[in-house]
């Protein structure tokens, strides 16, 4: 009999918190790390939600409060997407989670039987994939294609649905590329989905990244599209749109008061309740007419640093780069680099062992990272199933300007480093 329950083995997770010892160590001697592994906005909360915040902790609401999430807020969030997506939603449906990232295990736990299909894009946020061996479904990944930007469409949903079908996971604008399917596209999924799947599916659409566009473009959401409201659950929260990751502060709305029941039910017996001055100070982030220009300024200083960081990567041998249409990260196509360095021989030569918990874009990546000081994360952190000869790498922009022309200029004199990652090599540390 072991200690740790066999399930626990299953769960995988999320590198962006794991290499941050590594970093650490590398900057106790004294070197300086660019940090373009950081998946939050570089910018502090603003100060309208920080006095709200300020002002209930001096009110003295830090105690329990309502598990589903205090009324104020359940009722600023049914007006937001009421508002945003032109849907009738209703304060009893919505239910409050600490942070987005919690109604994704606990959707698949709720919702999955095992044996039920669990699709998911692949790149996508590591967590839809680390759950779905944990509760016992079949993951199902659709790969999200490099060639049509990262976007998904209706042909490449048909394929993978089923009778059994349970869950299908979407996120945009994406995490890791910052893909964005069109309204068009978006209309296509829903059809297929309508016409493929069973009554008892949920589609569950990560939008964290809603306010966190280009070029003008607006959000467009799943659940806009015709028939679609009683299947779809979405989720979203302030981590990103108001680069508050530490308040904890995300929500679902669900398709039925039933299901947001359940939920609540799932907060009593976990979390008892999500701090009450946080969420008041989500609804002042929701309600004041002050955060259009908090959203403004930051979107417009992620567009000048994506701009920058595309045509920068374009400009080294051997990395392409699409330009994302959203989010804060670029994801360049490395296959080039792994060529001229000699990294694919490099992986072919490590023991079976070594070589299981690697790829070519994790010995790219750790080479940039202890040989070069870059901090980037590699394609396996974003969905393992099917990726293996898939070179990638996943660049955040949530880093100050200069840094990123610093760090543009390491990953090109490491791209042309044949000698410096052979010797990295043959040192046999940090191999993954
Ligand atoms: C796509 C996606 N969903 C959910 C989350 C989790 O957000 P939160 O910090 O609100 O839990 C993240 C965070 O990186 C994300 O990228």
């Amino acid at each position: 009999m072991s200690l740790l329950a066999k399930r626990v083995e299953l769960l995988d997770t999320e590198n962006a918190f794991k290499i941050g010892p590594y970093i650490r160590a590398i900057e106790e001697q004294v070197k300086e790390v660019i940090k373009c592994n950081l998946g939050e906005p570089d910018f502090p909360v603003p100060d309208f939600i920080k006095e709200e915040v300020k002002r209930q902790i001096d009110l003295d609401n830090t105690h329990y409060c309502d598990p589903q999430g205090v009324l104020s807020l359940r009722k600023a969030i049914a007006k937001h997407l009421s508002e945003t997506r032109g849907i009738q939603a209703t304060a009893d449906r919505v239910v409050v989670f600490p942070g987005a990232k919690p109604p994704i295990g606990l959707c698949q736990q709720t919702y999955c039987d095992p044996g039920d299909e669990v699709v998911y894009p692949s790149p996508g946020f590591p967590i839809y994939e680390s759950f779905i061996a944990y509760v016992g479904a079949r993951p199902v990944p659709i790969h999200l294609k490099e060639e049509k930007n990262f976007t998904l469409s209706g042909e490449d949903m048909a394929p993978v649905l089923t009778h059994k079908t349970k869950m299908i996971f979407i996120n945009f604008p994406s995490n890791p590329t910052g893909g964005v399917s069109s309204p068009e596209q978006l209309r296509e999924i829903a059809d297929v989905i309508q016409r493929r799947c069973s009554d008892d599916f949920r589609v569950f659409s990560d939008e964290v990244y809603e306010n966190i566009l280009f070029d003008g473009a607006k959000h467009h959401s799943i659940i806009s599209c015709p028939g679609m409201e009683k299947g779809t659950i979405l989720v979203s929260g302030v981590s990103k749109s108001f680069s508050w990751t530490g308040g904890r502060i995300g929500w679902a709305l669900f398709p039925t008061v039933g299901e947001a029941e359940a939920f609540k039910n799932l907060n009593i017996n976990y979390f008892s309740c999500i701090p009450p001055y946080n969420q008041e100070g989500a609804c002042t982030a929701l309600e004041s007419p002050l955060r259009h220009d908090a959203i403004h300024n930051m979107v417009e200083t992620f567009q000048a640093r994506r701009d920058l960081v595309v045509d920068g990567l374009n400009a080294i041998k051997g990395i392409r780069c699409q330009k994302p249409k959203g989010a804060f990260y670029v994801f360049p196509n490395i296959s080039g680099v792994c060529e001229n360095l000699g990294v694919m021989d490099a992986f072919q030569s490590l023991p079976p062992n070594v070589r299981q918990r690697t790829s070519p874009s994790t010995l790219f990546q750790m080479f940039l990272l202890f040989e070069y000081q870059v901090a980037t994360m590699d394609r396996k952190s974003f969905g393992r199933i099917g990726a293996e000869h898939l070179h990638y790498l996943r660049l955040s922009i949530a880093t100050d300007t200069e840094s990123l022309k610093k760090g543009l200029k390491r990953i090109a004199t490491a791209s042309l480093d044949g000698e410096g990652f052979r010797s990295f090599i043959e040192k046999e540390k940090h191999l993954y």
